[in-house]
């Protein structure tokens, strides 16, 4: 399984020596000041905040109809076994299942069909069309009389927020580790021309692997486009703690380099557990015009935190992708020959997205997907 290039080829030999527990290495290193923060005018740090996982994110609200415990219809699947929920966003509810004959433990989140069928579709057809470690499998797509079922591969570790939350800030080389998976999975979704737009933690799953570094998967992509066949990417949506300038601004085109900045974004969580911009009062406004996030997204303006070292070459990176100007935003191309970045980077994770182009995994062809797809649109309660 070569292709596995993060997963057990690679990571044989470091099964042995488990990463240290996150914290334990920073009593002893004493945090030093980072150069950068000396000019930087001090600004309030938003911690991750607990309170509201999905931070005021620009969605429509999730459908409070449970389609498998309440509702009129009370369904029940021949072909699923419901186990429990176990998470809710704002396009739906996800439940942990079992194939009742396999036994499988698969993922299935339900998406009302009484809401905009064309997002639904996108979601669908974009997920279905990718086929890589990095991102969560998509295995079919089934109706109920209120709702589409997506089911997908199930990731046991829960989601990197709350990773994040349990472990607090990682280590540079676990945040590195964590990283280049989505990276690598980022630029084959570019690759495929599907822009995410809308990644962060909570939309990055994590499986955890006995005595082994843990693999993170991209599950959603209710805000994603292909590029190529979908409009032009002009619409203001993603999350406020993640979303790049230009997104934010509207009405202006947009496409990869918005999941670029992204990544700086989590980058930054990853190391210092906190948002760079998403302001602490900003969150408890419920008129959603995060004014003071707005104007800090707009000028880039983060602060370096002095309370935790991290590597100057790191702060590079993070500086090179948060970067108002997409044009002048760092790319993946330029990623791969980044000092920081191609350390301990398994050497096949290049060449791996070449090779999964014309994989397809999903158990249904897409003619199937599409078919399914139109049969939603006729609401059956
Ligand atoms: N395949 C999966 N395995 C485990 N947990 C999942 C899976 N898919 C989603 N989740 C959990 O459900 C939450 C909501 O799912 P998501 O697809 O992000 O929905 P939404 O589009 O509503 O945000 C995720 O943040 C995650 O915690
Ligand atoms: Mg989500």
């Amino acid at each position: 399984m070569g292709w596995l290039c993060f997963g057990s080829q690679q990571d044989r030999k470091s099964a042995e020596t488990p990463l240290p527990p996150p914290k334990a290495w920073s009593p002893t290193s004493p945090a030093q000041p980072s150069t950068d923060s000396a000019q930087e005018p001090r600004l309030p740090l938003a911690p991750l905040t607990p309170v509201n996982r999905s931070n005021g994110a620009i969605s429509p609200p999730a459908p409070d109809q449970d389609p498998w415990e309440t509702g009129p219809t009370q369904f029940v699947s021949k072909k699923y076994k419901r186990l429990k929920k176990i998470g809710t966003g704002g396009f739906g509810n996800v439940y942990l299942a079992e194939h009742r004959d396999t036994h499988e433990q698969v993922a299935i989140k339900f998406m009302d069909r009484g809401g905009d069928i064309r997002l639904i579709r996108r979601e669908i057809v974009n997920h279905s069309n990718l086929c890589h470690p990095q991102v969560i499998q998509f295995k079919e797509v089934f109706l109920t009389p209120g709702s589409v079922g997506l089911v997908m591969e199930y990731a046991p570790g829960g989601d990197l927020f709350d990773y994040i939350q349990q472990h607090g800030n990682l280590h540079e080389d676990q945040a590195r580790w964590i990283f280049q998976q989505l990276t690598v999975g980022v630029d084959f979704c570019h690759k495929k021309s599907i822009v995410n737009r809308d990644l962060k933690p909570e939309n990055t799953l994590v499986v955890s692997r006995r005595n082994q570094k843990p693999l993170v998967k991209i599950c959603d992509f209710g805000y994603s486009k292909n590029k190529e066949i979908q409009s032009m990417l002009v619409s203001k949506v993603g999350t406020p703690g993640y979303i790049a300038p230009e997104v934010l601004e509207g009405g202006r085109a947009h496409g990869p380099p918005a999941d670029l900045w992204s990544l700086g974004c989590i980058l930054y969580v990853l190391l210092y557990g906190r948002y760079p911009f998403l302001v602490d009062a900003d969150l408890e406004d419920q008129s959603g015009s995060f004014s003071q996030t707005v104007k800090k997204i707009m000028s880039a303006h983060y602060e370096i935190p002095e309370d935790i070292y991290v590597s100057p070459e790191v702060i590079h990176l993070m500086r090179s992708l948060l970067i108002v100007n997409p044009e002048q935003r760092m790319t993946v191309e330029q990623m791969w020959s980044d000092p920081w970045f191609r350390k301990n980077l398994p050497k096949d994770a290049r060449l791996l997205n070449d090779k999964m182009m014309k994989r397809r995994d999903a158990y249904q062809t897409p003619q199937q997907i599409d078919a399914i797809l139109t049969q939603a649109q006729r609401r059956e309660t």
